[in-house]
């Protein structure tokens, strides 16, 4: 039996990772893999508070860097690793790279600090496969207006989002063999047509 794998799905709100992740995940379940399904920030119960207190409190982006990576690494050592270590494949909604394009980009933080958390939470840890879901930031826009509640992330404006993206895209760059693009503008059949293929070849 191959290795159970770490897969991470990023992607600015409104690029719709999120639906496409629970089908994904039946997709791998369907050809015999027992997969675990989990989300950033959160994935415990320590990282589901600090979640609600990420998306809620107004704080410094330094703060939200590090409360991002406190709730990491309790998701790392309590959930991830030890399902790795069973033989269960991980599927996460959002891991590190959110925090390269969010409080990086986004924020506009120092990377080389947020290089020094990566380092500290798990070094010579990294998700086995990475799904980036690119598109414009008014198509994800108008699809996140459909929401009747935005959090706090969610009601930050377009130039946010457009420099979001951007660290994204540099963080594929920088990891190329890890991060795949996916293009997210496609309709959702076409998105799945793509999934499908990167199911059967891993
Ligand atoms: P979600 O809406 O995809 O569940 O993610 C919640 C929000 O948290 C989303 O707007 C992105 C943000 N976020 C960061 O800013 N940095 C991070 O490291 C993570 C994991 C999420």
């Amino acid at each position: 039996m191959s290795k159970a794998k770490f897969i991470t799905f990023e992607g600015v709100d409104g690029a719709g990772k999120s639906t496409h992740l629970a089908w994904f995940a039946e997709a791998l379940r369907k050809r015999g893999k027992e997969v675990l399904v989990t989300r950033e920030p959160g994935g415990t119960p320590l990282g589901e508070c600090l979640r609600d207190i990420l998306l809620n409190q107004p704080m410094h982006a330094e703060t939200e860097a590090l409360l991002m990576f406190a709730a990491r690494f309790e998701h790392i050592e309590q959930v991830i690793k030890p399902a790795l270590q069973r033989g269960t494949w991980v599927v996460s909604d959002r891991f590190s790279d959110a925090s390269f394009a969010y409080q990086g980009g986004g924020r506009g933080m120092n990377v080389a600090k947020l290089e020094q958390l990566e380092c500290w939470v798990h070094e010579n840890f990294q998700p086995d496969l990475t799904l980036l879901f690119d598109l414009p930031i008014e198509v994800a826009r108008q699809r996140l207006s459909r929401n009747i509640t935005l959090d706090r992330f969610e009601k930050e404006k377009d130039s946010f989002f457009e420099k979001v993206r951007l660290a994204y895209l540099e963080r594929r760059k920088k990891h190329p063999d890890r991060i795949m693009l996916i293009d997210a503008s496609q309709t959702p059949d076409h998105v799945k047509v793509n999934l499908e293929k990167i199911v059967i070849s891993i």
